[in-house]
């Protein structure tokens, strides 16, 4: 078999601040044209881990690859990589056309040669008609339409962009995460994509990498990362999640039983080693808990609680409620049509299948510190 050729690849890398690890034993391989995000909460290494791929900064350890060529402690400009930060870094008192001329002019390109690349390169981000104005002369939005111009006009062999729509308002972020996607698709580069938004990271990206205090957690597909969480970081960190805090009562192939709040649960998935006795957390997600009516025996459910209802929000186009029975806590996404609406104080059985239940070894914080990072 043919040996894959990977546009970029990080090998063991490690970068100390002093006494701070701020990127631990970091290594991925990225495929030509592969839209790949780094994801995690503040302070977990994303943007320290672009800045050694671009070369801003060096490894203390390991090494980095680009399209095969260890280009660990080669300078900046002979990486063929463009950066694009949140704030644009437009050069205030040059037009727009002088600004996606500028990586242009740095390599000795004459105007009459580059001419058609920075049209070319404008009208693909739909700011042709802008070249003469000033950057203080456009939205945030267009703003950032040329800085994408400014990073891609020399044809770098990977654009990383380090939370580029931070800035922008949310309808503004919507609308520039497809404008993203589209260029991403026309020029056919590779995309590496810091943010530390999991919504973002799971509607645009191929592969996301999910990263805490300097260490990788998960590299996967979103559906990988959602369905499939590999700890419970990344379970409480990545879209919705219930934690119940328990202990393992019965440990066999292919399912767990936990005890909790003097109930038993049944999980058909375990992360880690987990041996009868054990703390362990458990999660479900929200939207699969489903309220058992009165006299239902639907079976699948294998999963119940019966509660009282704590909390109920609305939320548009469905009901978040908030199950209590004994210490255990539980929310409930239901769709709002058709439904019977419960108030505060009702009396709710729930229920939730084992095959949509993760168990995780415990971690030594407690379940519900990980949902502080979530959001
Ligand atoms: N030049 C530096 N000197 C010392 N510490 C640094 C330096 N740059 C980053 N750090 C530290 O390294 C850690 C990782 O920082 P980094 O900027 O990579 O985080 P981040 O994931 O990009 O966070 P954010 O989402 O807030 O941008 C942080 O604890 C930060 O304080
Ligand atoms: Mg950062």
């Amino acid at each position: 078999m043919e040996e894959e050729n990977f546009e970029i690849e990080l090998q063991n890398i490690r970068k100390v601040y002093g006494d701070l690890i701020a990127v631990d034993n970091s290594s991925f391989k990225i495929r030509h044209g592969e839209f790949f995000s780094l994801l995690g909460p503040s302070g977990c290494g994303k943007t320290t881990t672009l800045r050694m791929i671009s070369g801003l900064e060096e490894p203390s350890e390991g090494n980095i690859f680009l399209a095969g060529e260890d280009v660990t402690y080669k300078p900046t400009y002979q990486r063929n990589v463009s950066t694009v930060f949140q704030d644009y870094a437009l050069f205030p008192h040059m037009n727009i056309y002088e600004n996606v001329y500028f990586p242009l002019k740095m390599k000795k390109m004459s105007r009459r040669e580059a001419d058609p690349m920075i049209h070319q390169i404008l009208d693909l981000v739909n700011m042709g008609n802008f070249e003469k104005r000033l950057p203080q002369q456009l939205s945030g939005g267009q703003r950032q339409r040329i800085a994408l111009a400014r990073s891609l006009v020399n044809k770098p062999r990977a654009l990383l962009l380090d939370e580029p729509l931070g800035a922008l308002d949310f309808k503004l972020r919507i609308q520039m995460q497809k404008v993203l996607k589209d260029i991403q698709k026309d020029v056919d580069i590779t995309f590496i994509y810091v943010t530390h938004d999991q919504t973002e990271a799971i509607t645009m990206s191929d592969r996301i990498c999910v990263m805490k205090d300097g260490m990788i957690h998960q590299i996967g597909t979103p559906d990988e990362i959602y369905n499939s969480p590999a700890t419970q970081f990344v379970a409480g960190f990545i879209g919705d999640m219930d934690f119940i805090e328990g202990r393992a009562d019965q440990v066999s192939d292919g399912e767990v039983v936990v005890a909790a709040s003097g109930s038993k649960f049944v999980a058909c998935r375990a992360v880690g080693a987990i041996r009868p006795g054990d703390p362990v957390c458990f999660c479900v997600r929200p939207e699969k808990v489903h309220i058992l009516e009165d006299g239902e025996e639907d079976g699948r459910y294998i999963n119940r609680i019966n509660g009282k209802i704590l909390r109920v929000v609305f939320r548009g186009n469905d009901f978040e409620y908030t199950v209590k029975a004994g210490d255990i806590e539980i929310r409930l996404i239901v769709p709002a049509s058709g439904t019977f609406v419960r108030v505060v104080g009702d009396t709710m059985k729930i229920g939730f299948k084992s095959e949509d239940v993760i168990v995780y070894s415990y971690e030594g914080q407690g379940c519900h510190d990980e949902q502080k990072h979530a959001g």
